[in-house]
């Protein structure tokens, strides 16, 4: 079984969905969603599904192997990001190498970086009068969404759409998409 922790700041919506496509799955397991906020809507979601969940603070996640003993002792083999906001630290990077999985909601190289994320970057989209955007999905390395694409799709942006409108469209394609393409990377390794 490829046991993967899924980590989230906020509602996590793609975290559900993923939870939902994984379950009773033959090879792939949700086996924990972490978060960095102890309020985000993610961990009650998750708790309702029968995940376990993690809190973590910013000072044991850069500064122990506190999450890579709980990683090695679950036997997690995969970690996607679906929202969330931390830098991920060198060490977890070196000890899943093209494991860990980030969803970004816009078409990379553009609109990433830090502070690019939720509607920082649909207003940024909006404003610069873009005709399509889109969502990318990537393995992630030491900064903010430059590790190698494998997955994008796209959205037609209309003079009639709004920032949240964009914003709809694509959670709607991170919705229909992801899960997928974890199932596809983790098939192909
Ligand atoms: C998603 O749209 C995801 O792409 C974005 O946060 C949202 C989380 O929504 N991630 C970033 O902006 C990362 N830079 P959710 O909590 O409903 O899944």
């Amino acid at each position: 079984m490829n046991k993967i922790a899924i980590f989230a700041s906020g509602t996590g919506s793609n975290a559900e969905k993923i939870i939902q496509y994984f379950n009773s799955h033959s090879s792939v397991a949700v086996d924990l969603v972490v978060s960095n906020r102890k309020n985000a809507g993610v961990l009650k979601m998750a708790e309702a599904n029968g995940v376990d969940t993690l809190i973590i603070e910013r000072s044991s996640f850069y500064g122990s192997t506190n999450i890579l003993n709980t990683f090695k002792e679950r036997d997690i083999s995969y970690l996607i990001l679906a929202g969330f906001l931390w830098l991920i630290p060198e060490k977890l990077i070196e000890r899943f190498p093209k494991k860990i999985i980030n969803i970004h909601p816009a078409l990379l190289p553009a609109y990433g970086g830090k502070g690019m994320y939720g509607m920082n970057v649909h207003k940024a989209v909006f404003n610069a009068k873009e005709k399509e955007s889109g969502i990318s999905i990537h393995f992630v390395n030491a900064h903010y969404d430059e590790g190698e694409l494998i997955f994008q799709a796209k959205c037609p942006i209309h003079s009639s759409d709004t920032p949240a409108t964009i914003a709809a469209k694509v959670l709607q394609l991170e919705h229909q998409h992801f899960a997928e393409v974890i199932e596809r990377v983790i098939a192909d390794q």
